[in-house]
Formats: C-alpha cells, structure tokens, sequence
C-alpha cells in the first residue's frame, strides 16, 4: 500500500519570522495527528531551511528544498547544490516547478542532471510535470506529460527511479483557483502510473507517488486525494496559512 504525502511549497513567501511562526503551528498540529500513513514535507525558501529544520527536528514534518543546481559545487554564484542540502539533513527537493521552467528556463534536459545531483546525494526529487492550457485544449497533455517525463527520468535505473515522487501539475490550474476536477486529475495520474509500469513495472508503477498540484486546498483536497491514482498534493498557495494546509494533511489522513 502506498501512503500519502502532503509537501508544501511556500515559494518565495514570508519573512524569517513569519515562517517560523508558520513552522511552529503547524508541527504543533500535525504531531496531534495520527500521521502514520502520510508523510508532511515543508519545503522553505533555502534561508529558512536551517530554521526549519530545527523546528520540525524529531517530529513527523520532514523538510524539502524548492530547487537545486545541477552541480555538485563550485563558481556558481548564488546557487544552492544537492551535497550542501543533504549535508544538512534536508530529505526532498523540488526539480522542475513550472515556475523554474518558465522564469529560469529550464529543460527537460537540465531538469535530469537536477535530478541525478538530488539522488546522488539521496534527496528525493519531488519531479514536476504538467501542460500549459494550450497544450490541454489542443489535446496535447497526456503527450506533453510523456515527454517531460521521458526527459528528465527515463535515463535512471529502477533502484534510482524508485525514489522519484512524481507531481501532476497542470500549470493553468496553479495560482489560479482553477482546480483539475478530480476526473481530470485521476485521469493523467492513471496515464503516469501506465508509463511508469510499461518503463519500470508494475511493481515499481503501484509504489511510485504521485501528487497532484494546481489549487488544491482544504476544500477539495479530500475529493481529490481520494481517486485512486492520486496519491496527496503539493501545495502552494493553501500552504501559507497553517490551518489550512493542516486541513489538507487531515484530507489525506482521512482518505488513506
Ligand atoms: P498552488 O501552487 O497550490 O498555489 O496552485 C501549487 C504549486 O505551484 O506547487
């Protein structure tokens, strides 16, 4: 059986204080939480990872980076490498956020060496994907989802892979209050897992976790974390206020 996970993805939000405040409250609620079958991530901003860390240390909230370079160490100023987080115990990262796409372009290409660096370094890589509108009212999403994934993950072996969390994130429905209907969202998470079991298995397929992202919140998590493909979210903007994404953990408990 796989279990859920629920990360948050704070993006560049909050002061030092204000995140920490955040932190506190909800790994205060979470540890009153039966959390055995799901897994809570926070990722910070990376100045506020220490802080993190600190706080959520010995609790059930694991902590994860929003982004990492390609290389291991060196004249790359103002990056952030995949020995330096493991170096301090920071357990996930995530590779290949449609914002890192679109703002920082990065390739597929990139997005595989980024990939590599994390688990050299046994970061799990929370590896993003997902199809701009045009692309879905062109019909063109399961290909594009494909694609991205063929890319970035399909050169790893299976031992490597099997530390892969995939997030399904339509990019029209992030930021945007436009959820992917739980339809929408158990249909490409099915085509994923074919994917996955036609490289990997059937094995590998049923024990890989897949998020969905785009909007997801206290309202419509449960409905959603319930398809059977669906495997809990990542969450943005519903991350930044600690009842709420605490609600969205419960969500995941509830259905798991
Ligand atoms: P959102 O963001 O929940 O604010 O739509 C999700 C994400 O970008 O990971």
């Amino acid at each position: 059986m796989r279990t859920k996970l629920v990360a948050g993805n704070w993006k560049m939000n909050k002061t030092f204080q204000e995140a920490e405040d955040l932190t506190a409250k909800i790994t205060e609620a979470v540890e009153k939480l039966n959390t055995a079958n799901v897994e809570v991530i926070l990722c910070p901003p990376s100045p506020y990872l220490e802080m993190v860390l600190d706080l959520t240390d010995e609790t059930h909230v694991a902590v994860g980076a929003q982004n990492i370079n390609e290389h291991e160490f060196g004249a790359y100023t103002g990056e952030i490498s995949a020995p330096m987080l493991s170096s301090m115990e920071v357990e996930y990262c995530i590779v290949g956020h449609s914002e890192r796409r679109k703002f920082f372009a990065e390739s597929d290409e990139v997005l595989a060496l980024k990939v590599n660096s994390a688990l050299r370094s046994a970061i799990a890589p929370i590896f993003c994907c997902g199809e701009l509108l045009p692309e879905r009212e062109a019909g063109n999403h399961f290909k594009v989802v494909k694609s991205q994934i063929e890319k970035a993950l399909y050169h790893l072996e299976e031992k490597a892979f099997r530390n892969v969390v995939i997030a399904y994130e339509p990019v029209w429905a992030i930021g945007t209050g436009v959820t992917a209907t739980p339809a929408q969202a158990q249909e490409m998470h099915a085509f994923i897992r074919q994917l996955i079991t036609s490289k990997y298995g059937e094995m590998v397929a049923q024990d890989t976790l897949i998020l969905y992202g785009g909007s997801c919140n206290a309202a419509n998590a449960f409905e959603l974390f319930s398809q059977a493909d669906v495997d809990g979210g990542l969450i943005g903007g519903a991350s930044l206020k600690a009842e709420e994404f605490v609600e969205i953990v419960s969500s995941a408990i509830n259905c798991s």
